[in-house]
């Protein structure tokens, strides 16, 4: 049996990753799922330590430092779990000559170009977690081994804290809200993630190449904030009866522009990415965003506290 060592098991990602590799490829993959006390990404000596016991055939990287606002004023420990610690698990990798599936963001755009982004295009982060996701991709291209870097984009899922989430807990309680409205990008389920994610772990030839590299992985179709926001809203209302959830109190969702909405990280404004390389290199295809919030809705467990 081969061995997948999987990181960040709380997370969105590791968690549904973890779900999907044991319900699709059981049988020819153990997968060991770490969490933060089993590997801490501050450590590189630890991580080292860590794949050297396990001696792994797969590493898949969905750990990371991921509070984007936090990240401005705490830009050392982002760069030790995004960038410092993404080169250590690619060397450990390049060590044993596995390949190694790492995890990236819309986030290393700047947003200003006119239309969709494919992988080739200029990268400018506009904010410190956009730099150390950048500073991780480029640690990895260094070690020059076998991988896959995802870009994907605005997570979210049934498990852990995400907009949707947030935008139900808000609705249950107000009855206007304001949205950004002039960010556009492709909400991602985690769960597309995962499934598209297992694809690639049948699919990829690691030996081959010519298929290392970047490849953007979101849900088809963009929106901005505001119409995510309005999405689930007409969702959980055509559910709410069925499944008993609590009446939402949101009677308006007022569109706003960023400057309305002032955070301390700058974001992208243009967050369309084309999957068609991900598509032609592995014939991987995700579900248009609206689709993949109905399944995600499907799992959803809503109570007044959420
Ligand atoms: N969320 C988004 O909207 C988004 C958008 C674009 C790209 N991405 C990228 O997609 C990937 C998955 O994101 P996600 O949404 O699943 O993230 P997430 O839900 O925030 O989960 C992050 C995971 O990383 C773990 N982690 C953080 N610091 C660690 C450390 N020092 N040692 C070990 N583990 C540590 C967390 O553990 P704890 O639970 O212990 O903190 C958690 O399991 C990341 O690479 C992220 O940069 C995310």
């Amino acid at each position: 049996m081969k061995k997948i060592l999987l990181t960040g098991v709380s997370g969105q990602v590791g968690h549904a990753l973890q779900q999907q590799l044991a319900l699709e490829l059981a049988d020819e993959w153990q997968v060991v799922a770490c969490d933060r006390q089993q590997l801490d990404l501050t450590q590189p000596e630890h991580i080292r330590r860590v794949v050297r016991d396990i001696a792994p055939d797969l590493i898949i990287n969905p750990a990371a430092y991921t509070a984007v606002d936090k990240a401005e004023s705490e830009r050392e420990l982002a760069d030790a779990i995004n960038a410092t610690a993404a080169g250590v698990l690619a060397e450990e990798a390049a060590r044993l000559k596995i390949g190694l599936i790492h995890f990236s963001t819309d986030y290393v755009y700047d947003g200003t170009k006119n239309g969709v982004y494919t992988e080739d295009d200029a990268v400018n982060p506009l904010s410190v977690y956009g730099a150390s996701k950048l500073a991780g991709e480029e640690a990895i291209r260094r070690v020059g081994l076998p991988h896959l870097i995802l870009r994907t984009s605005w997570v979210y899922g049934s498990y852990g804290k995400n907009f949707l989430k947030t935008i139900i807990r808000l609705a249950q309680a107000r009855e206007n809200l304001r949205i950004v409205a002039d960010q556009y990008g492709a909400p991602t389920a985690d769960i597309a993630i995962a499934r598209a994610v297992t694809e690639l772990v049948t699919r990829w030839h690691p030996e081959d190449a010519a298929q290392t590299g970047v490849y953007h992985l979101v849900n088809r179709g963009e929106t901005s904030w505001c119409g995510f926001a309005s999405e689930i809203v007409a969702q959980y209302r055509a559910l709410e009866t069925l499944r008993g959830w609590p009446a939402l109190a949101v009677k308006e969702i007022a569109p706003i522009a960023t400057a309305e909405y002032p955070t301390p990280a700058k974001r992208p404004a243009n967050s369309r990415l084309t999957t068609a390389k991900l598509e032609q290199t592995f014939g991987v295809t995700l579900p248009e965003w609206s689709i993949a919030l109905n399944q995600v809705m499907a799992e959803l467990v809503v109570s007044v506290a959420d």
